[in-house]
């Protein structure tokens, strides 16, 4: 059983190796301090064994922040009418650990991404998720889910609030499908 939650210090950090250095730094080294400094939220998708109450086997990670762009950096269509800074979140990285790669542990935790984006964005407004994409491959699996690259930047990508909403984005790509499922 998989269950996702926030970050906190009884979870190892230090086990978890998604292939990528960079990735790995940021969990082992930054994301509890940027928390603690109220710059980042991570979530981490724990595997629960039997029985098992607090999991703090980490299989794979996000990070929100809240983000402020130019309206420049949104594809065309969404552009319109909008002042030159517009509010959204920023989802900062994502990252499976290599053992759980390709079984839609990604994919649910783009999900949990989004169902917790919508939330901000109800409360506080916002018009979408915006990603920085580490390379090509990467861009690849976002646009996969329906996100968009902004016109002056292949690897910054946004997926709007309203997609998101009607159900053509991720969430409703593959509704009931997980990790837990395969
Ligand atoms: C990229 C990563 C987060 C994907 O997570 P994952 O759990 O392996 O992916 P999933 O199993 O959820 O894949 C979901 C779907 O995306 C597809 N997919 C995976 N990688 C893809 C890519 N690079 N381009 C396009 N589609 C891709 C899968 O084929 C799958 O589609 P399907 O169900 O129709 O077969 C993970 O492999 C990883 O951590 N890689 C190393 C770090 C990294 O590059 N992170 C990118 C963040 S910038």
């Amino acid at each position: 059983m998989m269950q996702v939650r926030a970050l906190a210090g009884d979870h190892d950090r230090q086990g978890f190796d998604c292939g990528r250095q960079e990735l790995n730094d940021w969990l082992w080294q930054v994301a509890r301090q940027h928390q603690d400094k109220g710059l980042s939220k991570t979530f981490v998708a724990l595997s629960a064994k039997a029985g098992e109450e607090a999991p703090t086997r980490i299989c794979g990670y996000y990070a929100l922040t809240l983000a402020e762009l130019e309206n420049r950096h949104l594809p065309e269509a969404w552009r319109k009418k909008l002042p030159r800074r517009i509010p959204g979140v920023r989802l900062g990285r994502l990252a499976v650990d290599r053992q759980y790669q390709g079984k839609g542990l990604g994919e649910l935790l783009l999900v949990d991404a989004l169902t917790r984006a919508q939330r901000i964005y109800a409360e506080a407004g916002g018009i979408g998720l915006f990603v920085d994409a580490l390379d090509e491959q990467a861009a690849g699996y976002y646009r996969n889910f329906g996100f968009e690259a902004a016109p002056d930047n292949p690897l910054l990508l946004f997926l709007s609030a309203r997609v998101a909403e009607s159900g053509k984005g991720p969430a409703g790509r593959k509704a009931g499908k997980g990790p837990g499922s395969n």
